[in-house]
């Protein structure tokens, strides 16, 4: 039997869903959250599975970094990856649609209107949250209703812990600036959190989560 000590699983980045071979379907995440978090787990002596979208980002060393490209690519590497880990963290900014048939060639201008037919991904963390094996950390990004929507999220996606991230012209949710945040425990603890750097937020992050033991 394969042990499960000390494996920490962390999802980052954004996914691209492709519309043909040369267009795709993407959001701003840069994945810099993400690989924090993967950094100081590391740091904690953990052992670290990445699974990023594309991103510009350095792979922290000693992490075992898995590529995937699109939701449905994220949700088999999170599937195989889920029972060995003692922890799961999900900051990758999963696109929530993706194009219903992908075209084969590249799609050329006809004059006029261009529809393109989406449909629903999958939710990873959701899934995550069915099979449910260590600690199980989530993220909300709203544009309103910040702690009633991470609470609705919370429950729904049996979470123990959710960080709600405001997506406002002052929180560089997407960039390396600072963010407020708050956080929130299964348990109903809440944690407002203002003005930290990602370094700083995600280890109060990954303190949080390889404590909570109940
Ligand atoms: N998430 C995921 N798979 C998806 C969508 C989201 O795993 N297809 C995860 C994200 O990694 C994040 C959390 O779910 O940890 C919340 O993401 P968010 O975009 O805030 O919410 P959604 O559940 O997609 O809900 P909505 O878009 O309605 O706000």
């Amino acid at each position: 039997m394969r042990s499960n000590i000390g494996t920490v699983l962390i999802t980052a980045g954004p996914t691209r869903e492709r519309i043909d071979p040369v267009r795709f379907i993407s959001n701003y995440s840069t994945g810099t959250f993400g690989y924090e978090i993967a950094r100081e787990a590391k740091r904690r002596g953990k052992r670290v599975v990445l699974i990023s979208g594309p991103t510009s980002l350095k792979a922290p060393s000693g992490v075992k970094v898995i590529n995937a490209e699109s939701a449905s690519e994220m949700l088999k590497a999170v599937m195989k990856n889920l029972a060995s880990a003692e922890c799961v963290i999900m900051a990758a900014a999963v696109s929530d649609w993706r194009v219903r048939r992908e075209a084969g060639s590249k799609i050329k201008r006809r004059g006029g209107a261009m529809r393109l037919e989406l449909v629903e991904n999958p939710d990873i963390l959701r899934e995550a949250g069915r099979k449910k094996h260590g600690t199980l950390v989530g993220f909300a990004l709203e544009t309103e209703g910040l702690e009633k929507n991470a609470a609705r999220k919370l429950k729904e996606k049996r979470l123990d812990l959710i960080v709600a991230n405001r997506l406002s012209s002052k929180n560089d949710v997407f960039g390396p600036g600072r963010v407020d945040v708050v956080i929130m425990d299964r348990l109903g603890n809440k944690t407002i959190v203002r003005r930290k750097t990602k370094k700083n937020l995600a280890k109060m992050v990954v303190d949080k989560a390889l404590n909570f033991n109940i």
